[in-house]
């Protein structure tokens, strides 16, 4: 199975990796579409020549495409790409805000994977959420979810739509945790802690949390019960982040960028 990643960046590269390390894809089956030279000069295990500088007929022979460059770069791309594509091979897109029919319109191609990552899947931990055009069968789905999947875990959806909402969540979400973790942080440095220290105490408090709720069937709520105890020190700042009504803030940030990818989409 030959498979061409179309733009070398952060995502394209991370992907590229993904399919190595899992031994998926093989070296010899990795094709690059890469705008300035030298770009996955990191990945030696690709032949070189499978690195190509510009469009060409190396783009009829992949059965997979990945479309990894941003989204302002699509229109070009398209215009280049779009004489060798061909109908049978599958397109898998990440690119934030590119619908489907947008694909389709741009490089003719119908059978489209649309999916949103999200950065941990650089060290293979990401969140991704994804959907497809009515031509791709079960088959090609699930060998696009086993692509998706040696970067993390992913959730398929009927709903286009949903991309928008899984944006907000989880595609955006990694900059919320670090939000949340640099206000404790901060804190913890006022209240006397060195900086790695504080860095430290929230790290290790993060990733504990995430286990331990992950090594058991009870809900957020139910934990929360369990480390505030009545008139104790965790009741006292949740009673803060009420009265600051932090949740619903936080879903009004969550909705703002449901908005703005929508808006994007449009
Ligand atoms: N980063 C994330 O966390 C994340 C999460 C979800 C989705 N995404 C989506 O993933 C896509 C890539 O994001 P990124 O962070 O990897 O961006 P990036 O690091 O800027 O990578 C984009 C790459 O595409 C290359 N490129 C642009 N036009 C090209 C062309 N015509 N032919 C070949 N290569 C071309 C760029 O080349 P140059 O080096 O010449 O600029 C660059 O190497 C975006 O659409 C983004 O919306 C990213």
């Amino acid at each position: 199975m030959k498979v061409l990643i179309i733009g070398a960046g952060n995502m394209g590269k991370t992907y590229a990796r993904s399919f190595l390390a899992s031994r998926f894809i093989d070296a010899n089956d990795l094709y690059i579409l890469e705008r300035s030279t030298g770009s996955v000069a990191g990945i030696k295990e690709i032949p070189q020549g499978n690195i190509h500088p510009q469009a060409g007929e190396f783009i009829a022979q992949a059965d997979i495409i990945i479309l990894s460059v941003k989204p302002q770069d699509f229109p070009t791309l398209g215009r280049h790409i779009m004489p060798y594509v061909k109908n049978t091979q599958l397109i898998l897109s990440i690119m934030a805000g590119i619908k489907i029919a947008a694909i389709y319109e741009a490089i003719g191609a119908t059978k489209i994977v649309r999916a949103m990552p999200n950065l941990p899947a650089q060290i293979g931990m990401g969140m991704t959420v994804f959907t497809s055009s009515a031509d791709i069968d079960k088959k090609e789905l699930f060998i696009m979810q086993n692509l998706i999947n040696t970067t993390g875990k992913s959730v398929y959806v009927e709903d286009e739509n949903k991309i928008d909402a899984a944006t907000a969540i989880s595609g955006s979400g990694p900059a919320y945790v670090y939000y949340f973790m640099e206000a404790m942080i901060q804190a913890g440095v006022k209240m006397g802690f060195t900086l790695s220290q504080a860095e430290l105490l929230v790290n290790q408090t993060f990733m504990g949390a995430v286990h331990l709720h992950n090594q058991s069937d009870l809900t957020c709520e139910e934990w929360i019960a369990r480390v505030a105890s009545k008139g104790g020190t965790t009741e006292a700042a949740l009673k803060v982040m009420k009265e600051n009504t932090v949740e619903s803030n936080i879903e009004s940030a969550l909705f703002a960028a449901f908005n703005r990818a929508k808006e994007l989409g449009n």
